[in-house]
């Protein structure tokens, strides 16, 4: 297949002729069941109709993923959302007042229109109001409910950038839309508001505490916070090893001095036995590291910059064929809780605690 790729402007101004062609011609090939890759503000999605189950099974064949994997269903508005839910809690509505659009996914009970090919075979639905621009105007075009994963083949770090949607899905899909580099760079906070207290599967931008605040208490699915929990992860796709770079990676937890010192020698070591080396470290310890290389990922100080960093790291030292990274470990609470869920995923859980 020949990949059509459509570049854009990152802040949709004034209405632009080319590019309103380039977004009808889009939502036309999604609704014949086509796929489009697109940005939203997490990270890029890779989109199909929602509604079709030719092009759910399309989409798990193009990232190699497993189909009892659910896809989220992006909206363009909120009242869309009565279509695909059955029920629609009192809860829901106040979390989309405070967070929609943005980036933030709910599960609520599936209607009979939404295909069990898009949900796994679930009887819910993860329901998700993006608010970048592009992708808006795309759901708009594509008839109004688009089922998107994130657009990287299975296992790989999600794509930030369109550049990287094109490593994994050029020659996959019919488009890909390149609206530069998106702005948190982490996928979206999963909330489940079918059990009684609502309960996040997936930490992200929206922390806890903001959904505390809106909902009185929500509960953390104790795999999030508990890697060593025998429990299956309440969100399917959260048992799959994840963003994972083709090098080991460690983190290492302690005070500057301990993790620096930890990280140079055993990088030494492992030069010394043929591997190639390298580190994310933060912009204030950055000179400090001896590695082959030493990747920056953004002061501590700025929670927003590490997390819009990460995956595009993680994937850069595979294009170095970096071996054995080292990263060093970030406090999880807020924004980090989210950072720390996918460095320990990336890692395969390997943490060192000096
Ligand atoms: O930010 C995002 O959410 C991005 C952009 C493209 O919107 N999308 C994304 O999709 O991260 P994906 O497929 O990579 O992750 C969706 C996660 C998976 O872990 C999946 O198991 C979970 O959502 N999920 C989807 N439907 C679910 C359901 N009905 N119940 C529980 N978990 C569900
Ligand atoms: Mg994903």
């Amino acid at each position: 297949m020949n990949t059509i790729y459509f570049h854009i402007k990152k802040e949709s101004g004034k209405p632009d002729q080319e590019e309103e062609t380039a977004f009808r011609q889009a939502g036309e090939i999604i609704r014949s069941g086509g796929l489009v890759a697109f940005p939203t503000e997490t990270v890029y999605g890779l989109g199909g109709d929602a509604l079709n189950p030719e092009s759910s099974r399309k989409i798990y064949a193009a990232k190699g993923r497993p189909s009892d994997n659910p896809l989220i269903v992006h909206i363009c508005r909120f009242e869309d959302i009565r279509v695909i839910v059955s029920r629609l809690p009192e809860a829901a509505v106040k979390i989309a007042h405070a967070f929609w659009p943005g980036p933030l996914t709910m599960i609520l009970p599936k209607s009979g229109l939404v295909p069990p090919e898009t949900t796994g075979g679930l009887d819910t639905v993860a329901v998700r109001f993006p608010s970048h621009p592009a992708a808006r105007k795309l759901i708009a075009y594509s008839g109004g409910y688009i089922a998107a994963p994130s657009a990287n083949l299975s296992g790989r770090p999600s794509p930030t950038s369109a550049k990287y949607v094109a490593e994994d899905m050029d020659g996959r899909i019919d488009v890909i839309i390149d609206g530069g580099e998106v702005g948190i760079g982490l996928e979206s906070t999963i909330l489940d508001l079918t059990s009684d207290v609502p309960r996040i599967l997936r930490p992200g931008y929206i922390t806890r505490e903001m959904l505390d605040e809106v909902l009185g208490k929500v509960d953390i699915d104790v795999t999030i916070i508990d890697p060593q929990s025998r429990q299956a992860p309440k969100a399917p796709g959260m048992k799959y090893r994840h963003y994972a770079p083709k090098g080991k990676l460690v983190i290492v937890e302690g005070t500057p001095e301990q993790v620096i010192r930890y990280i140079n020698t055993h990088a030494e070591t492992d030069r010394l036995s043929g591997e190639k080396t390298g580190v994310i470290a933060t912009a204030e310890v950055l000179e400090q590291y001896h590695a082959d290389v030493v990747k920056c990922i953004g002061s501590r100080e700025d929670e927003e910059a590490i997390a819009r960093n990460l995956f595009s790291i993680l994937r850069e030292f595979d294009d170095d064929n970096v071996t054995s990274i080292y990263s060093e470990s970030f406090p999880a609470h807020g924004l980090g809780q989210a950072i720390m869920n996918r460095l320990l995923k990336a890692a395969g859980h390997r943490i060192v605690r000096l």
